[in-house]
């Protein structure tokens, strides 16, 4: 393991740009639960777990339509906690490392709990693949409009957990309002947002390539279960033959060729490489 740590800080140390990946697991050290199959979910959720759905059921456009004030119950209660929770020290350890860097960095990440972008990390260097809880859309939805979350204060029913009151809405058409997340079967996901940061980092990969940087990838905490992270890591690494280096406590294995697997916590681990 300290043969992989040492490799790992040697290759961040000597990159000219740093594409920073990350999943779920990036926010566990910070007191965040992933969700990692119907029991991990369930233990994040235990008032959920005598209802028997999964996170697939919950996260649905269909859960808005159905039973909203469980769906509001769900995502107000997310919402909260995010808001209120401190990211670790690894955030700005990487902070720090991407300021020091020609190319800079640029973070690609699953998680919809604004962590980077509350730990300092300039909105135009975010791509959020799924969105952000921090920003709502019409359930219709009426109009492409996003708007921030920031007045939204659902109170929750602890028993039956249920929202209570009036429901956060559209305030073009008066329909329910939704997370702008991708939700599992979501045919109405607006992508505007998520898409134009998307832009910005093809149009930074643009530019490393042209310049001739040399590109690290670190990625943190990306499960499998929803692989789209682990992928693009994947993808980025052997187009632009950028060494990957994966921090997963329980699955970091890497097949491809100069590639490190750290087999650790992701702040512990950042505390080490950087
Ligand atoms: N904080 C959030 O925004 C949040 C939380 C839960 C799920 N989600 C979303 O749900 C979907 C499924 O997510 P997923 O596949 O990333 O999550 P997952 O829950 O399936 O997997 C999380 C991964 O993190 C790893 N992990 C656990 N503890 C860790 C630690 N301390 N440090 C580093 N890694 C650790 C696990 O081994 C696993 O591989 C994604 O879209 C994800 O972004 C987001
Ligand atoms: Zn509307």
């Amino acid at each position: 393991m300290n043969e992989a740590i040492s490799r790992a800080a040697t290759l961040l140390s000597e990159a000219d740009a740093i594409l920073i990946s990350a999943g779920a697991g990036m926010s566990v050290d910070s007191g965040l639960p992933d969700f990692r199959g119907p029991e991990g979910f369930w233990k994040a959720y235990p008032k959920l777990a005598n209802s028997g759905l999964r996170f697939e059921e919950m996260a649905n456009p269909a859960s808005f339509l159905r039973a909203p004030a469980l769906a509001w119950a769900f995502y107000g209660h997310r919402l909260e906690r995010y808001r209120n929770t401190e990211p670790h020290s690894g955030y700005t350890r990487l902070l720090n490392l991407i300021g020091k860097k020609t190319g800079s960095g640029f973070v690609v990440t699953s998680n919809v709990d604004g962590a980077f972008e509350k730990s300092g990390f300039p909105d135009s260097q975010i791509y959020e693949i799924h969105g952000s809880i921090h920003r709502l859309q019409c359930c219709r939805p009426c109009t492409d409009a996003i708007w921030p979350a920031t007045e939204v204060n659902v109170e929750i029913e602890q028993e039956s957990f249920r929202a209570l009151g009036e429901l956060p809405a559209c305030p073009r058409c008066g329909s329910l309002a939704r997370p702008n997340i991708l939700l599992f079967s979501d045919g109405t996901w607006i992508a505007r947002r998520s898409e134009a940061q998307g832009r910005r980092f093809s149009q930074w990969l643009a530019n490393v390539e042209r310049s001739g940087m040399r590109m690290v990838i670190i990625e943190i905490g990306a499960g499998t279960a929803v692989p789209s992270i682990r992928r693009l890591s994947e993808d980025m690494s052997l187009r632009f033959s950028a060494p990957l280096i994966r921090i997963n406590p329980a699955e970091s294995q890497c097949e491809l060729t100069g590639s490190v697997s750290l087999s650790m916590g992701g702040q512990d681990a950042l505390k080490r490489v950087i």
